[in-house]
């Protein structure tokens, strides 16, 4: 399992899991690599700690008016879009060490990278960022003992754009509530279509009411992998757009890893 996308609902805890299941890997001696593939959200790079955000990918092929005219001119031609600079990006597989160290951050044996956000009114839609983010993923070349976990936008946009296809697994993420478990639902479903291992969170489960969502998520056919509690000290910390590496959450983190990495 080296390619994960995590997925799901608006604001249930994508980004959260990515961090907390980063620290789960590197604690059993793996290295992680974190894409941020989310245009929307800024702030990934604080909870890993990092000042500020590493520059976008996109900026690596020009900036976003430049990828887009390429996408223009191969949905014109109808011919496969061609990256026209000499760059990993026209390797047929490329290493992160390929690029300027401005677009990777490093802590450790963590790295973190970002595709592109989106930054002025009428700029128009995040599709470049979709396929660089599939590009990225596919011609990544993880070594052993290398995992890559993506943090996805909210909703299921991207499957549509196929980027879980460039995925070993998909993990779909829901806060306990119905319209959140119905999303879930569906990026369960499609992530099976594409025949992915696919895992199921729930997050932010509050105790009292635990066996009634289960029971909800069953109703769903949606079979629980982990569940993590609501927890006040992750959400204090992210007041001051920090994760909390709580017992709590961390150990259902840890066995998630672990389950994750069973052989299939
Ligand atoms: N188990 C938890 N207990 C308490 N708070 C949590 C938990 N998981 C996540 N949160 C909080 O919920 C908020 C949203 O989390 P996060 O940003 O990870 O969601 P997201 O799915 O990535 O959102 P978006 O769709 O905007 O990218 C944050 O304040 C985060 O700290
Ligand atoms: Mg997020």
């Amino acid at each position: 399992m080296k390619k994960i996308a995590i997925c799901g609902k608006g604001g249930v805890g994508k980004s959260f899991l990515t961090y907390v299941l980063t620290n789960a890997f590197l604690d059993q001696g793996f290295k992680v690599i974190v894409v941020d593939g989310d245009e929307s959200n800024f702030s990934l790079h604080k909870y890993f700690g990092f000042p500020s955000a590493p520059q976008p990918l996109v900026d690596f092929l020009g900036g976003k008016p430049a990828l887009k005219e390429v996408l223009r001119k191969s949905f014109q031609s109808n011919t496969e879009p061609t990256l026209e600079e000499v760059n990993p990006f026209n390797q047929k597989t490329f290493k992160l060490s390929d690029f300027p160290e401005e677009y990777v951050l490093k802590k450790g044996n963590m790295a973190l990278v970002s595709i592109g956000k989106i930054r002025k009114s009428l700029e128009g839609c995040a599709c470049p960022y979709g396929f660089l983010t599939k590009m990225f993923l596919e011609k990544i070349a993880l070594e052993e003992g290398e995992i890559l976990l993506l943090d996805t936008e909210a909703g299921v946009e991207h499957f549509g754009r196929g980027i879980e296809k460039e995925v070993d697994a998909v993990i779909v993420v829901a806060e306990p509530y119905l319209d959140s478990i119905e999303v879930a639902k569906r990026a369960y479903n499609l992530a099976k279509e594409l025949s992915k291992r696919t895992f199921f969170v729930l997050n932010k489960a509050p105790n009292e009411l635990r066996e009634k969502v289960l029971e909800l998520c069953k109703a769903n056919g949606l079979e629980v992998d982990a569940v993590f509690p609501y927890s006040s000290k992750v959400y204090e910390a992210s007041i001051l757009g920090k994760f909390g590496l709580v017992d709590e959450v961390m150990v259902p983190a840890k066995e998630l890893a672990s389950r994750i990495l069973l052989p299939t």
